[in-house]
């Protein structure tokens, strides 16, 4: 029986690939590394420094370097972050939550992201969620489960009793590691070894994914 749905943010909430990727862009351009919308998709789920790692593509830089690197990104996201508003939570999501608000089952955030409450925040979502797990919460990003058993243990729920809702294959992993079922969001190349497949976000449905 399922008593609490699990939510990566990034791809699933709301869409902030693009963000991620000007702001990238924009410190990859200044330090004169190739970057590109292709490379980018390899950053969907994996933390700051582990998506650092793949933009400098084997280059040897000092952690001072690196430091100085992901701040400057950081800061160039957190800028354009001052542009969202709820009119950009993706499609079918708030009537989703407001679902699974009204039939009891809890509701957590499982993200990768040190910016992810701001980012509820802005959405006006804070509200509908029972916990948070972000960037902060753990040591290991995923596709280490950690975030995920740390989302469930907030609600107080058993792995085997969570749903997983993730567009990543690191967080579909990470998830499965977790001993939970997943919902992919987005191409079967991508998610497809998710439990259940929703090509995007206006096709979640409560009833069938608890049927
Ligand atoms: C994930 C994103 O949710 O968070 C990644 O999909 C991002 O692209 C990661 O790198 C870390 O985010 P932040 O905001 O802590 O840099
Ligand atoms: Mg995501």
């Amino acid at each position: 029986m399922c008593k609490a749905f699990i939510f990566d943010l990034d791809g699933v909430i709301t869409d902030t690939a693009e963000l991620h990727y000007q702001a990238w862009q924009r410190m990859a351009d200044e330090e004169g590394y190739y970057f590109d919308r292709e490379i980018n998709e390899q950053l969907r789920g994996v933390s700051r420094r582990a998506s650092l790692d793949i933009i400098l593509d084997g280059r040897e830089i000092s952690e001072e370097k690196i430091a100085d690197l992901m701040e400057r990104k950081n800061n160039y996201y957190v800028e354009l972050l001052s542009t969202i508003t709820a009119k950009d939570v993706l499609p079918g999501i708030e009537q989703f939550l407001l679902e699974l608000n009204a039939r009891g089952i809890k509701v957590a955030l499982a993200s990768a992201s040190k910016n992810a409450r701001p980012i509820l925040h802005r959405l006006g979502l804070t509200p509908l969620f029972d916990a948070i797990g972000d960037g902060w919460s753990v040591n290991r990003s995923k596709p280490a489960p950690d975030v995920f058993i740390h989302a469930a243990g907030q609600v107080g729920v058993n792995a085997d009793e969570c749903i997983v809702v993730e567009d990543a294959e690191a967080g579909v992993d990470a998830a499965k590691e977790a001993g939970m079922k997943v919902v992919g969001i987005g191409p079967k190349e991508r998610v497809g070894h998710a439990d259940w497949v929703c090509e995007d976000t206006s096709k979640l449905i409560v009833s069938q994914i608890l049927a």
